[in-house]
């Protein structure tokens, strides 16, 4: 288990914001929440206003509620999600020494319209619902396998043992990396997942420099020798009119890293222990698997982990909150999806919720390219589980803890069974 961060100092607030506005919530180290998860986000709701300005983490606004962050989500012209515009990247590329390695800007999530769309179009037909539906049976394969390792020992810790080898080994396949990669790349997932809380822009760079530089060999090699993979499909791409870069490959793999594993990871993670405190939920899916589906979308809804960051573009209001050019917004996904107006009781887990869909895939042009992928793995997960496993329940000698950022979810889940 990595070591708990500190709270960061509260930071004086700004003239602009209304003291009714300002709520005390370290979205990285709030002690309710790693203490308790969604246990705080419920909190939340019910304390702290719809959008609110915290003065840590350097100061910054917090969208928490469902209709802020729908519609701000969907506001590209006054919320952009490029922290450093496509123009000035490019400007910064161009002054490096011709040899230098090239930034690492994760494409297409950093951009904004219209390059976004430029950047996001090459991924759709390899995330397509179809594309994924005939990956089907080799995810089911991963799980068997994954779960068969383990389940004669009456116990495992879920997350090592199943819900991070599952997404790591998938998504190496698809990219065409080569498997002996695969213990290289998992220890790379650790380090990246476990310095979450760093900031500094020079380690970042460093970090994804890593991934990338795992993925080289294979990167270059499809340039000449394509092969039915992603990586070759990419490299066929064009870019504004330009044919693809070394740069635009190695943008795509630090993005697909950052958004395609760490989700499904925590996600699983997150279903796994819900399903462990409710045996009766556990008895009635393995009665009737056919509503694993239902489960997997009402357990995203109870349980939405991602918190995006958006950047005003200009001097604003929104929504009555006065906001600077500049200043950093997060979509607070976990309590939009506990919001109360939009989801009667939201505490509750209800396998037949009717009412608005859950936005723990987003919202707007920046919505989830790999929420297909992410359905097929949560489902199969939960369907194998249920199948191979008898009655499941969370260790009770092993306590849970949580880790906040932009990713929500458990450290280490420890599951018995008899
Ligand atoms: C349960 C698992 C997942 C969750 C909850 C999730 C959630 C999200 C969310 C909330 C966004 C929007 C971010 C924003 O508005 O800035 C997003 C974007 C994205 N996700 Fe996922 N994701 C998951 C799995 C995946 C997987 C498996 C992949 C692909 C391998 C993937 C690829 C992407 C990409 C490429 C984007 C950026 C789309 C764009 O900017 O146009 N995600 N995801």
């Amino acid at each position: 288990m990595s070591t708990a961060p500190s709270m960061s100092p509260a930071t004086p607030k700004p003239d602009h914001v209304p003291d009714s506005l300002v709520y005390d919530f370290d979205m990285f180290a709030d002690p309710g929440m790693l203490a308790g998860g969604h246990d705080r986000a419920l909190e939340l709701v019910k304390e702290a206003p719809p959008i609110f300005w915290t003065p840590r983490q350097g100061g910054h606004w917090v969208l928490a509620g469902h209709n802020a962050i729908f519609e701000a989500s969907r506001d590209i012209d006054r919320f952009s999600n490029a922290m450093v515009s496509y123009e000035q990247i490019q400007e910064i590329q161009a002054s490096m020494p011709p040899d230098a390695p090239k930034l690492l800007i994760p494409a297409p999530i950093t951009y904004d319209p219209p390059h976004h769309a430029v950047y996001r179009s090459p991924l759709q037909k390899a995330f397509s619902p179809k594309a994924m539906a005939e990956s089907k049976e080799s995810i089911v394969k991963l799980a068997r396998d994954l779960i068969e390792a383990v389940k004669a020992d009456g116990h495992c810790e879920f997350i090592s043992a199943v819900a991070e080898p599952m997404p790591v080994t998938f998504f190496l396949r698809i990219f065409g990396l080569p498997e002996e990669k695969q213990l290289e790349y998992r220890a790379l997932v650790k380090e990246h997942f476990s310095a979450s809380t760093d900031k500094d822009p020079g380690r970042i760079q460093a970090r994804l420099r890593h991934v990338a530089a795992v993925m080289y060999d294979t990167i270059i090699d499809r340039k000449d020798n394509p092969k039915d993979d992603l990586i070759s499909l990419l490299w066929q791409s064009e870019f504004n009119g330009k044919p693809a870069t070394l740069n635009d490959l190695e943008n795509y793999a630090v993005m697909l890293f950052t958004a395609g594993l760490d989700t499904v990871v925590n996600g699983m993670a997150l279903g796994a222990v819900h399903l462990a405190r409710d045996p009766a939920l556990q008895a009635e899916l393995r009665a009737d698997p056919s509503k694993i589906p239902q489960a997997t979308e009402e357990l995203l809804r109870r349980y939405t982990f991602t918190v995006p960051p958006r950047f005003v573009r200009e001097d604003t209001e929104f929504q009555g909150a006065a906001m600077k050019k500049g200043e950093m917004a997060v979509l607070m996904l976990p309590t939009g999806d506990l919001d109360p107006s939009e989801y009667p009781e939201p505490e509750e887990f209800r396998l037949n919720r009717e009412g608005k869909a859950h936005i723990a895939f987003g919202a707007g042009p920046h919505r989830c390219l790999g929420s297909h992928l992410a359905r097929i793995e949560l489902n199969i997960v939960y369907e194998e589980m249920l199948k191979m496993l008898p009655e499941f329940r969370l260790d009770a000698d092993k306590p849970l803890h949580y880790h906040g950022g932009h990713v929500w979810g458990p450290e280490e889940v420890h599951l018995r069974w008899d």
